[in-house]
């Protein structure tokens, strides 16, 4: 207690009330020798390592602490250990600046949400930013301050294991994401005290690495970096993000975390972005193997000068930083002004006013898997499910049915529906798919449950006693798919199909003439084409977090009509791969009649299921598609109507999606790009008008000098229920 009176008397000594939070800073800052202003900029991870090639001080962490010689640390949480940290912070170092810790909260502390891309596909907001801000209560009652999500990073290559983080393949849903996740981590102030710091990851353009290989090369335009992958980032720092975590790719020769123009023209001076850039783990470091550092030293100076301000565990800027600022080899306003960024989100999470508002181990109890964030896990499982196929309407099953046999290595898998990346998720907290049927149907329905096989390897060891199960049974419900170790960071795949010997057991089962439903639990696109032609339904679950297995029974038994669409597209065969739906024209468009033209001639150009793609118990259909007026100026703007009716039998909800193609620019456009969207409950033969409103703002892009405008003539509008089901209109702009 009596050292709380000392620091709140510190403080008010530097920190008068009336002082903003720049006079605050200003006052801190002058307070620091060059050793403690390096301190800020220093992160660590508690107890933890990825086994790359860091550099880590000999010094334990706690000496640190009390040296003023760390700023942050990511892998520590918890009420307890997080308030032994803070208190070496505030009792022994000098200065008293409190700890910031940061954990990779992606999908959930505890209480695990599906993954991100599933969580996209929902097309919903709002309901993203809810499970945000769950996940924000969750963790902040754990002692951390700050996610290391939204990871914004748009992705075309399915190849690339970290497709699984993000929100697909589109800048605008994309940034709709983005900006959701933003508001909800950070809620409406971020002093309140379930309210944590957000990080709009990795800056940038990491998911366009060359071949789908984790860390490779990326060389893109400038245009598409812009209007492709920076978009999201844009959205994020308009949404207010506090942080920014720098990439481990290059582009185009640059290493993201050596980019000034990146890192400091676009983010700083562009978008005016105040908060704090932490670099990605020892990417400063990774300056060397890339080639543009000689030597650690040089990496920290040009990881600073970039504009990268806190050092996640290259130990650069604790080693090098002090001596170059000495040495004159860059200047203290660099530091400075790093030092300052830091701070401020120190000031504006209110840890100076109460460094352990969030160690309170009663209200961590209180909160972890709490009701309330169980049941929204749930809710976002079942919206965020996809149906790819239900031929002659198998799905809705019947709750009468005797015998259901439960088959594939992930019907009963308490680990895999956790996802990459589940921070404090444990299997025992899972509902499995045998688990959730059970739940829903009780002992009315017996459920025979075989592995059948692993979801890797080669043992058919499985498939006899599973294929006796299936012939006894009504209906059989196969989970198949990946383990959630295999769509992650570093989890790069060359093929695409189900792993092991999968595809052989669909093949078999189906040789029993039962009725089949692949339920897939995946973390990326995969070309299942054998399955969508043969398998009768077809529900993509991806990785749904602790209630997958009931989120799964209920979609399967009809308490929930699924309304899921995909944000990625499905390709056929990895030989498509990049295949995305806002591709260009070319010179060559595809015509089946002319040779010369571009294509595949082994296989035909189109996706296995596109962009937008999901299907419902229910049928829609659409008509009347009109505008308002068909010419505009850029000052005006023209209300697009569409009659969207629910044909089938069921209630129902539809993503209705707007599309635009500008026909001639002076820069080639996208064949079309989403530019707008709404979710809409129909009861059976309801219909509803949906109205889009087109300003000029949705006709911008990057012209032929890179400057973002509107450029007059034609454009054609599309809508509809996936990106190739269109209907279509045209209206010109004019100037
Ligand atoms: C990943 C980041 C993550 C960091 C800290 C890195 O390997 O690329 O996304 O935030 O580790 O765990």
């Amino acid at each position: 207690m009596k050292k709380i009176i000392i620091l709140f008397l510190f403080y008010s000594f530097t920190s008068a009330q009336n002082k903003t939070v720049e006079e605050k800073i200003d006052s801190v800052l002058s307070l620091m020798t060059i050793d403690e202003k390096v301190g800020q900029l220093v992160q660590y991870s508690g107890g933890w390592d990825t086994g790359t090639q860091t550099v880590r001080p000999n010094e334990d962490h706690e000496k640190l602490i009390s040296q003023g010689k760390v700023g942050s640390f990511l892998n520590v949480f918890g009420a307890e250990a997080t308030k032994r940290l803070q208190k070496i912070a505030l009792e022994q170092s000098r200065l008293k600046i409190p700890l910031i810790f940061g954990l990779d909260v992606i999908h959930g502390f505890r209480s695990i949400f599906p993954v991100p891309l599933a969580e996209s596909c929902t097309w919903e907001p709002d309901l993203v930013e809810r499970s945000a801000r769950l996940q924000a209560t969750e963790s902040a009652s754990t002692g951390l301050h700050w996610t290391f999500n939204p990871m914004v990073d748009i992705a075309r290559d399915p190849r690339w294991g970290r497709i699984v983080e993000g929100s697909g393949e589109d800048p605008y849903l994309g940034s709709l994401m983005a900006r959701a996740r933003v508001k909800g981590y950070q809620g409406n102030n971020l002093a309140d005290n379930n309210s944590i710091i957000a990080c709009a990851k990795h800056f940038a353009g990491y998911g366009a690495a060359e071949g789908g290989r984790d860390y490779n090369t990326v060389d893109i335009s400038e245009r598409t970096f812009r209007e492709i992958y920076l978009k999201p980032f844009h959205a994020a720092v308009e949404a207010g993000v506090g942080t920014l975590m720098g990439s481990f790719n290059e582009i185009g020769g640059i290493p993201q975390s050596a980019s000034h123009f990146l890192l400091t023209d676009v983010l700083r001076k562009e978008w005016g972005f105040k908060g704090f850039v932490v670099s990605d783990w020892n990417s400063i470091g990774e300056l060397i193997p890339h080639g543009v550092a000689k030597n650690l030293e040089e990496a920290a100076k040009l990881g600073i000068e970039a504009g990268i301000d806190m050092d996640m565990e290259a130990s650069a800027y604790y080693n090098h930083l002090a001596d170059l600022v000495n040495r004159g080899k860059i200047s203290i306003d660099v530091l400075n002004e790093s030092v300052r960024r830091v701070l401020r989100i120190k000031f504006y999470l209110g840890l100076f006013d109460d460094p352990f508002k969030y160690c309170n181990a009663d209200l961590e109890k209180k909160t972890i898997l709490n009701s309330e964030i169980v049941n929204a896990t749930r809710e976002v499982a079942k919206r965020s499910i996809v149906l790819l196929k239900n031929e002659n309407q198998l799905l809705p099953l019947k709750k009468n049915i005797s015998k259901i046999a439960v088959l594939g290595p992930l019907a009963n898998s308490k680990d895999d529906p956790l996802g990459p990346w589940a921070a404090q998720g444990k299997p025992e907290d899972v509902i499995t798919v045998v688990e959730g049927l059970k739940n829903k149907l009780g002992n009315k329905t017996e459920i025979i449950y075989e592995e059948g096989c692993k979801v890797d390897g080669n043992s058919r060891e499985g498939f006899p006693k599973a294929i006796q199960a299936a012939k006894e049974s009504d209906i059989v419900i196969l989970c198949v798919g990946e383990s959630r170790g295999m769509s992650a960071e570093a989890r790069s795949r060359a093929y695409l199909d189900l792993p092991g010997v999968q595809e052989e057991f669909v093949k078999e089962i189906y040789k029993t003439r039962k009725p089949i439903v692949v339920v897939l639990m995946n973390g990326r696109p995969l070309t299942i084409n054998w399955i969508s032609q043969n398998v009768p339904a077809i529900l993509e679950a991806w990785y749904l977090g602790i209630q997958s297995g009931n989120a799964i029974a209920d979609v399967l038994f009809g308490d929930y009509n699924p309304s899921g669409k995909l944000t990625t597209t499905f390709p056929r065969y990895v030989g498509q791969i990049p295949i995305y739906y806002n591709h260009k024209m070319t010179g060559r468009p595809h015509d089946k009649s002319n040779f010369y033209t571009s294509y595949y001639f082994d296989l035909e150009n189109t996706p296995l299921y596109p962009f937008g793609f999901g299907l419902s118990y229910t049928s829609f259909k659409y008509s009347n598609l009109s505008l308002s007026q068909n010419k505009m100026n850029i000052n005006e703007s023209i209300t697009v109507t569409v009659n969207v009716t629910n044909s089938g039998k069921y209630e129902g909800e539809e993503v209705v999606q707007l599309y635009i193609r500008d026909l001639v620019g002076s820069v080639t456009r996208p064949v079309k790009e989403l530019k707008d969207f709404k979710k809409v409950l129909l009861k059976p033969g309801e219909t509803k008008k949906v109205d889009f409103i087109i300003t000029e703002e949705k006709l911008k892009f990057y012209d032929v000098n890179m400057n973002y405008v509107s450029e007059p003539g034609d454009f054609k509008v599309f809508v509809g229920t996936n990106s190739e089901d269109l209907l279509e209109a045209s209206f010109a702009l004019e100037k």
